[in-house]
């Protein structure tokens, strides 16, 4: 029997959290204009989220499911400092290390909103109709996914990160400059997984239930998958 807490586990070898982006991210230092491809794509699918959250939070009518969805959003904004966006974060991270691979303009306009894949907008189109859904149980599905492959996410930026650690001049401002992953893979991803299962149990009451969750949980892994391909792809990150 399919259960919620085995399809979790399984989430490991799934190709949105293993493919060859990820691979060649962590193995090696990528060019300027690979690194320009992850910055217009990566950024634009982190930019977009708050406002996938805000329609998670508009269309959830169960209080408690609200109340966390609202939480994560909050962190997601910085928990009320704008400084701390976690899209301001990330941004800061990539001109950092663009500076340092002489491509500090290409990737202030990628990351001004231009070049990003079909893949990537079709993962920020699907994630806002999934968010936002008639059926709430695709909904609290799709934010599953999105939680439970996030910290693996970010645990392998950072890992591939600190292959240009050596680029910096201080350590100690290299480090300052990782804020965007210290966010993440301290506390706020763990409580993100459980705000998101607090969020989708209330929708799991009734027998049949967990199928309609799991659909709306696999399409989403799915189009996270194809943002990695897509970029991996265009980076062509096969090549060397
Ligand atoms: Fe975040």
């Amino acid at each position: 029997m399919t259960t919620l807490a085995s399809r979790l586990q399984a989430i490991r070898s799934h190709r949105a959290v293993n493919n060859p982006f990820y691979d060649a991210w962590t193995s090696k230092r990528f060019t300027g204009e690979q690194l320009r491809v992850f910055a217009a794509n990566y950024g634009s699918w982190v930019r977009s989220f708050p406002d996938s959250l805000a329609a998670l939070v508009q269309a959830t009518s169960d209080i408690e499911a609200k109340v966390e969805y609202s939480k994560t959003l909050h962190s997601e904004l910085g928990y009320g400092n704008p400084t701390k966006a976690h899209s301001v974060l990330l941004d800061a991270f990539l001109i950092a290390l663009a500076k340092r691979l002489g491509v500090e303009d290409d990737v202030r306009q990628a990351l001004a909103g231009s070049g990003a894949l079909p893949s990537t907008q079709a993962l920020i189109d699907g994630e806002l109709r999934l968010y936002g859904h008639a059926d709430r149980r695709l909904a609290v599905g799709a934010q599953l996914a999105l939680e439970w492959q996030a910290y693996t996410m970010l645990r392998k930026l950072y890992e591939g990160a600190r292959n240009y650690a050596q680029l910096w001049q201080d350590e100690d401002e290299f480090h300052e400059d990782c804020e965007y992953f210290y966010a993440h893979i301290g506390a706020a991803e763990k409580d993100h997984k459980v705000e998101s299962l607090r969020g989708a149990e209330k929708y799991m009451s009734r027998e049949g239930d967990l199928d309609h969750v799991l659909a709306g949980y696999d399409e989403h892994l799915t189009l996270i998958a194809d943002l990695w391909f897509g970029i991996a792809d265009k980076a062509g990150v096969y090549r060397h």
